[in-house]
């Protein structure tokens, strides 16, 4: 379990057992999650549960890399993979420009982008460029602002055909694996079926090859609102403030630092 996990052995695992994913953004939480997963995804989704914005829209390369570098220092065993901010992939030279950046500054293993059809080109031009790319299809949250909102994908036959489609021409681009979220199940199991590389749902059914969550969802800290794709592992926010009730407590009655505490 301890042996840095590679791209062959993802790619191998496809149909074989299921592949484990989870975002994290931090080097203390790498640590935390490192042996029991394969991949480490350092989200953008890290702009609205660590800088907590609205959207993952903000997030800059600079703020990327910082957490990435943090999380490689702790991922001895995960396949790191980092999250292309918004705006950074739209022509080619600029999305190699910018993912060979990453590889440059940051130990990450390959870099996610959203985008089907319409990015194949780019992802092609990356692969070409020795860049190991993940996709991303069904719902874009890089997509909210021109879509008004996030909504759940592939619910008529055009749309189920499109993210097929769409995996496909991520496929034939070079593409090492797809992430599929907020699809209909009917939709990730086709879209399994019809490419030979690793596909990872979010709120996608079990159908696909393997799965992912955000790791404040996974355990409970981020309780304001919960998708209904979203297990809660943990009930982090209620520990946690039960934790800081019984710290500030002590420290007010003066119960703590006691003598076991003080030098
Ligand atoms: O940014 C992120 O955490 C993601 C996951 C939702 C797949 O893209």
């Amino acid at each position: 379990m301890n042996k840095k996990i590679t791209l062959k052995k993802l790619q191998k695992m496809k149909g074989v057992e299921k592949i484990v994913m989870i975002t994290a953004y931090d080097a203390l939480f790498a640590s935390l999650f490192d042996k029991s997963v394969e991949i480490i995804l350092v989200g953008d989704s890290l702009n609205m549960s660590f800088a907590g914005k609205e959207d993952t829209l903000g997030v800059t390369m600079e703020q990327m890399i910082y957490h990435t570098q943090a999380v490689c220092t702790k991922a001895e065993h995960s396949f790191v993979l980092f999250d292309m901010p918004f705006g950074t992939y739209t022509n080619k030279k600029m999305a190699l420009a910018n993912a060979t950046r990453v590889y440059q500054e940051t130990k990450a293993n390959a870099i996610k982008l959203e985008g089907g059809k319409e990015k194949a080109k780019i992802v092609k031009y990356l692969t070409e460029n020795a860049i190991a790319v993940f996709g991303h299809i069904g719902l874009k949250p890089q997509s909210v602002r021109a879509e008004g909102g996030y909504s759940v994908k592939g619910k008529d036959e055009d749309e189920k055909k499109e993210i097929i489609e769409d995996a496909i021409a991520l496929e034939k681009a070079g593409a090492v694996a797809i992430i599929i979220e907020g699809v209909k199940p009917d939709v990730a199991k086709a879209v399994t079926q019809s490419v030979s590389i690793p596909t990872i749902g979010i709120g996608a059914s079990v159908d696909c090859d393997g799965q992912v969550l955000v790791w404040s969802d996974a355990f409970g800290f981020f309780d304001e609102f919960m998708p209904k794709f979203v297990k809660s592992y943990l009930n982090g926010s209620e520990q946690i403030r039960e934790a800081i009730d019984s710290y500030a407590s002590e420290v007010k009655s003066k119960s703590f630092p006691d003598d076991n505490y003080t030098y």
